[in-house]
């Protein structure tokens, strides 16, 4: 039989889908200003924050949001390869597809973007763009500059990165910057409260005391996918004892010695 941990593991599995999405408190502002950004003018929006922030699922959101209302498009896994990018940018332009042995004629393209200027206002949404070469990102400059398209630019942050919006394609005075954050305590309360909840695992989420996120909080930071990954390993050792040595846990209350195993096998306690 499975472990009652098991499910609630689950939960903490990495996901960018639209149905795990939850409304917290940094959430809805970051979403509310990104929401508010494509309504303007701009040519090219930033969405900057280190990984695990909750760029990606944002992004779903708004494209979950507006499919139906916008012409609006995701790129989730950016291609390195340049003539993939501009195939795919050419069907969301043109709506029909180019065959695969042609090559985009980049000013053609551009051309296009004009013409369709004041007619159509498109949307992309461009997630992971660290991945693109200096280059491609120089395009995707100029195609926004034609000002049919409007780029929703996700970037993660990293020690090394710090300049990128000093770059050149960021230049540009059109733009607009949202930046995602790790969360509060009170944001990862609501998380894992609300992450569990939404599977009606209504005990495991009551043994959860504020105590306890202040600890998983210390080694998290407040990240996202910090706090899966602990989330996930507490309950796999919960899981483990579930189905092993029972007498080792209580399962009217959640225990702290487990959270700090979690933390030395995920290396945020060193021994
Ligand atoms: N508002 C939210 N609702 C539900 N889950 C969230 C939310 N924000 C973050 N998460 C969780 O945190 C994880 C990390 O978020 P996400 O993948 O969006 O980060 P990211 O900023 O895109 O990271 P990277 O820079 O590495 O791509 C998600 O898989 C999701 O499980
Ligand atoms: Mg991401």
């Amino acid at each position: 039989m499975d472990s009652r941990y098991y499910p609630a593991k689950n939960v903490f599995i990495d996901s960018i889908e639209i149905d795990d999405y939850i409304a917290l408190e940094s959430s809805i502002v970051s979403y509310k200003q990104l929401q508010h950004s494509i309504e303007k003018p701009l040519k090219m929006i930033l969405v900057f924050g280190r990984p695990g922030t909750g760029k990606s699922i944002l992004l779903n959101y708004l494209y979950e949001n507006f499919k139906y209302q916008k012409d609006i498009h995701y790129f989730a896994t950016p291609t390195t390869n340049e003539k993939e990018f501009f195939h795919k940018i050419f069907k969301v332009i043109t709506k029909k597809d180019l065959p695969s042995n042609t090559q985009v004629n980049f000013s053609t393209l551009v051309d296009y973007c004009r013409d369709i200027q004041g007619k159509r206002e498109i949307i992309v949404l461009l997630d992971e763009a660290q991945m693109y070469s200096s280059e491609m990102m120089e395009r995707i400059r100029l195609l926004a500059d034609s000002r049919s398209i409007k780029f929703v630019i996700a970037l993660h942050k990293t020690d090394k990165e710090e300049d990128i919006i000093a770059k050149e394609h960021f230049q540009s005075r059109i733009w607009e910057v949202i930046e995602l954050k790790n969360g509060t305590i009170d944001d990862i309360q609501n998380y894992v409260h609300k992450k569990l909840l939404k599977k009606n695992l209504f005990e495991i989420a009551n043994n959860i005391k504020s105590y306890h996120i202040g600890l998983i909080y210390k080694f998290t930071k407040g990240n996202y996918r910090e706090t899966n990954k602990m989330l996930f390993t507490i309950f796999e050792i919960y899981e483990y004892y579930d189905l092993n040595d029972k007498n080792k846990i209580d399962i009217n209350k959640f225990s702290k010695k487990i959270i700090e195993m979690s933390a030395i096998k995920l290396g945020f306690i060193n021994v």
